[in-house]
């Protein structure tokens, strides 16, 4: 392939923020690398980037109504912000925003009874793409306990179940159930969710799952957490020539609006350990995110877990990515019914609002509050090293039918332009448990 059609595909690739079903374009070698690219979708692929970086310009025209009841919810939640706007004084900061959409007692999106994950939700996650996903986690959990003489597993922010029921299966195939699988789910819709799949699945396996209100403390075993660190709310900061502003949400004739203010200091001081650890200002202008509460959250993680290791699942790159002079904007992502946008002010309530993960962010807090990080990849590297091919053993003696269904699961999961390169996987270790094989093939952990 020319070398600078090459660059320009790499680079789209790199910058596009797509949800997008996999193209054809790439393959892996067993390495995890990516080493052939098929000039006949080369083509059809680059095509099919601008339009996605297209439709990022034009969604709010494609972005569907929402139905009445949402549109009356919706109404609900944005007067619940209207008045802690005018408790603030005329505007909030972004992350107050973020935070009562998402989480606003009995109004917000993860709080209230909306679909949310799946075909009738808004958005699809690896667990709903493919039982594929579950099991090889579940190989590497049972890894992990068998080095610690067994355990518990404690999963954050569990969705529909989906990734639980798998897991457990998978783990009671390979003789290596824990001795619980406890959750933390902040939703009560989704608790009642998660408990049905599992009662319908593992009837048998409900013995071991507990569902808790606390995080876990003084615990031996392994914490999984797919998608959840970037339901956390964030700043938004805008760095200017003499400081750094805070983006704040105002109402401003009838709708929410982004104003700036002087950033508290708190603000400022993280911005402050981005440049530092960049080795530069960033430039006027330059607008991001910065995740305050993840430092907290990590430390809790290294406060307790005594051995063991924290697999954490995400949308996410390193903070020299985060901060690149070309991310100039941030890195929001929001879902309104498998629409994907940047739109965080529209349809409070009832879309979801996400923003990727700063990995380096996560690293530090974990080292400095005692934890190794034992491993860094994308998910594709992850899967691969993980035991996919295992996995993969019988696809040949499938149906047909089948076969090509599962293929196609494992290439949104792994293919760069769906979900294999966006996605990281980021292990954090703790005591004697061993370090993952999954990283075996590919370990990005010297990128953070
Ligand atoms: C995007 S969904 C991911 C769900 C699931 N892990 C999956 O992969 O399908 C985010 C999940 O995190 C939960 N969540 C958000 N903040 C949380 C927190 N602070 N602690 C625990 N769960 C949280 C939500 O209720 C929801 O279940």
């Amino acid at each position: 392939m020319d070398r600078n059609l090459r660059a320009v595909v790499v680079q789209a690739c790199h910058n596009s923020r797509t949800d997008s079903p996999g193209s054809t374009c790439y393959e892996y070698d067993s390495a995890g690398q990516v080493v052939v690219w098929h000039r006949e979708s080369l083509v059809e692929y680059l095509k099919f980037i601008l339009k996605d970086f297209t439709s990022h310009m034009q969604h709010d025209d494609q972005l569907p109504e929402p139905d009445t009841a949402s549109a009356a919810h919706s109404r609900r939640v944005a007067a619940f912000i209207r008045e802690h706007i005018a408790a603030g004084g005329g505007s909030i900061s972004f992350a107050e925003f973020m935070q009562h959409a998402l989480y606003a007692p009995k109004l917000g999106y993860y709080v209230a009874g909306t679909s949310k994950l799946g075909k009738s939700g808004d958005f699809v996650t690896a667990p709903e793409i493919s039982s594929v996903f579950g099991r090889v986690i579940a190989r590497q959990v049972a890894e992990v306990l068998s080095t610690i003489d067994g355990g518990v597993v404690f999963e954050y922010g569990a969705g529909s179940g989906r990734l639980a029921a798998d897991m457990l299966g998978a783990l009671n195939e390979l003789g290596a159930l824990p001795g619980r699988y406890d959750i933390l789910e902040v939703s009560a819709d989704l608790r009642e969710r998660q408990e049905r799949l599992l009662q319908g699945e593992h009837p048998e396996l409900m013995r071991l799952v507990n569902w808790v209100d606390a995080p876990p403390e003084n615990f031996s075993g392994v914490i999984i957490a797919n998608e959840v660190l970037d339901a956390f709310p964030v700043e938004r900061f805008r760095r200017a020539a003499n400081g750094v502003q805070q983006l704040r949400v105002a109402e401003l004739q009838g709708s929410f609006e982004i104003v700036a203010a002087d950033a508290p200091g708190i603000l400022r001081d993280a911005v402050m350990v981005i440049e530092r650890d960049l080795g530069c200002a960033l430039p006027a202008g330059y607008v991001s995110e910065v995740s305050l509460g993840l430092h907290d959250w990590v430390a809790g993680l290294g406060g307790a877990l005594r051995e063991g290791v924290a697999f954490l699942f995400d949308y996410g790159v390193s903070r020299r990515e985060y901060y690149a002079a070309d991310r100039d904007g941030g890195w929001l992502r929001c879902h309104f019914r498998h629409h994907a946008h940047n739109e965080a002010l529209i349809l409070p309530g009832i879309q979801d609002i996400t923003a990727w993960v700063d990995f380096t962010a996560i690293a530090d807090a974990a080292v400095s509050s005692g934890m190794e990080v034992a491993g860094f990849a994308p998910q594709a590297g992850f899967l691969m090293g993980g035991g996919l091919d295992a996995e993969l053993q019988y696809l040949e003696s499938l149906p047909a039918k089948d076969q090509l269904e599962l293929s196609t699961q494992v290439k949104n999961l792994t293919l760069p332009g769906a979900m294999g390169e966006n996605f990281k996987c980021m292990a954090l270790r703790c005591g004697d448990a061993a370090v993952p094989s999954a990283f075996r093939l590919t370990d990005r952990t010297h990128t953070l």
